[in-house]
């Protein structure tokens, strides 16, 4: 399944919000449409909002063959614009855009032809290097799976939310080819369901044992379920290993805490955000109020009740085990095993 594919100067991508019911692709060549698709989480998960952002930006230069030097600054700065806008808290996504950028500049004193095909070659990158982090962090996080491992994961981090197989389901997904005997426990993950229609829908795909839990049973399931290790993904670390993830991580990881049981982050290197010390300066997305109080076409609130939805919630370092990259398991102190990793103190 690729959630994502760039075909003859067109993105093709899984609609994510029709799962697991109807498997529809849609296809554009619209640079609007791609961000559309983002803010609407048509398209999801933090690697993959970063390479639907990098094809979105080839899309927003699709005139640069024709254009002059004026023109594609002009180009470019719209489109970076508009996708970074769409949400805030993946560092994936700013990470991509900054790199496609990159390109285009260097290349726009050599003419419009030139830039647009360093962007289509630079954004196939960003696509197959996620694919191989994602390779990489499996076979490194699969070796913290016991060979009988029940796992409790939350949100969807696999085949749809990244190029590749995933992170944290890398991980369940390579231990299962090892040949581990591992199940997992998805919880729901409230309001928009990714545990429930993503993640179980991706399991039982690759016929891994998976058991669907509402949120309220992450308690009882830690305290009588057998878990041996939590693993979620990651939309922006800071240099200090304070991790935002989807909204309810946070709980997950305090309830692994308290059961004595690991919590394992898994994110590929363009997740790090070392310019931000730590995670209170993570800017967290909020969104719609109807996305909690109403079911489908059902309203579950009373009319105009005031709403909390934050989109993402950041676990304190302290809470995790290890952070599982494509170049190895950081372990704490975190503020110098993510400065070793980078090499410097700086921005990564
Ligand atoms: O709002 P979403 O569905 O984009 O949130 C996704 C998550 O929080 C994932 O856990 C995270 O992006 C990592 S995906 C490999």
């Amino acid at each position: 399944m690729n959630s994502i594919e760039w075909i003859n100067g067109r993105v093709r991508f899984l609609d994510q919000t029709l799962l697991p019911g109807e498997e529809r692709y849609v296809e554009t060549n619209d640079i609007n449409a791609v961000a559309e698709a983002i803010r609407r989480l048509q398209v999801r998960g933090a690697p993959l909002i970063g390479i639907a952002a990098a094809y979105g930006v080839v899309l927003g230069m699709r005139d640069a063959p024709s254009a002059s030097g004026e023109a594609l600054e002009a180009a470019l700065d719209a489109s970076c614009a508009l996708l970074t806008a769409t949400r805030p808290t993946a560092k994936n996504l700013f990470w991509a855009v900054e790199r496609m950028r990159s390109v285009a500049r260097l290349k726009i004193h050599m003419g419009g032809e030139d830039v647009y095909r360093s962007l289509v070659s630079e954004a196939g990158a960003i696509h197959s290097e996620d694919a191989a982090m994602c390779a990489a962090i499996g076979a490194h996080g699969s070796t913290l799976v016991p060979t009988d491992a029940v796992i409790l994961t939350h949100c969807n981090t696999g085949a749809l939310a990244t190029g590749g197989i995933g992170t944290a389901l890398g991980i369940v997904i390579t231990a299962h080819r090892q040949g581990k005997s591992v199940s997992v426990i998805a919880d729901e993950t409230r309001p928009l369901l990714q545990g429930s229609r993503l993640t179980a829908w991706e399991l039982q795909r690759e016929g891994i044992p998976v058991t669907l839990i509402p949120d309220t049973a992450t308690a009882v399931s830690f305290h009588k379920k057998n878990i041996a290790m939590a693993i979620v993904g990651a939309d922006r670390i800071a240099a200090n290993g304070d991790t935002a993830n989807k909204i309810g991580t946070y709980g997950v990881a305090i309830l692994a805490k308290h059961h004595g049981i690991p919590f394992y982050v898994a994110a590929p290197t363009s997740t790090f955000d070392c310019g931000i010390i730590n995670g209170a300066a993570i800017p967290i997305e909020e969104r719609s109020r109807d996305e909690v109080a109403m079911c489908g076409p059902v309203m579950v609130a009373p009319r105009d009740v005031h709403v909390f939805n934050p989109a993402f919630d950041v676990t304190p370092h302290e809470l995790i085990s290890g952070i599982v990259t494509e170049r190895g398991i950081l372990r704490p102190p975190f503020t110098e095993s993510i400065a070793a990793l980078f090499g410097t103190r700086g921005a990564a």
